[in-house]
């Protein structure tokens, strides 16, 4: 049985700092939360970045990104068109699917909104 005080330290010790690059922004995970919902409480809408469009659910790609240190805990259950198993053995990962399990430092991928995809598409039309 925990001692008054031992839940608290317990508690602090599983929040876990995040390192989001090319940007060198630095936020702090609560523990039992996916990267994407750090993401969406912290960075995405924020200090000029664009809001999140992608799907959430481990379909569309959007929320990929290259896990450059630390593990995380990816849920096996989304689209291997959106994370291809190369993809996943070579450490990227869906943000939306992964909690962490230590301190992380990510690398976003440059990618065009679906506003840019749309536009292009109707282009080849
Ligand atoms: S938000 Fe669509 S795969 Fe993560």
């Amino acid at each position: 049985m925990l001692k008054r005080g031992e839940g608290v330290s317990a508690f602090v010790e599983e929040k876990f700092l995040i390192r989001i690059e090319p940007y060198g922004k630095e936020v702090v995970a609560t523990p039992g939360e996916t990267v994407l919902e750090i993401l969406r409480r912290e960075f995405y809408g924020r200090e000029g970045q664009p809001s999140f469009q992608g799907c959430r659910r481990g379909g569309c790609a959007f929320c990929k990104m290259e896990l450059l240190s630390g593990n995380v805990h990816h849920n096996e259950v989304y689209s291997r068109a959106a994370l291809p198993v190369e993809e996943r053995e070579r450490n990227f990962i869906l943000a939306c699917q992964s909690k962490p399990l230590s301190h992380l430092t990510l690398r976003m991928l440059e990618r065009e909104s679906f506003l840019d995809l749309l536009l292009r598409a109707s282009k080849k039309e």
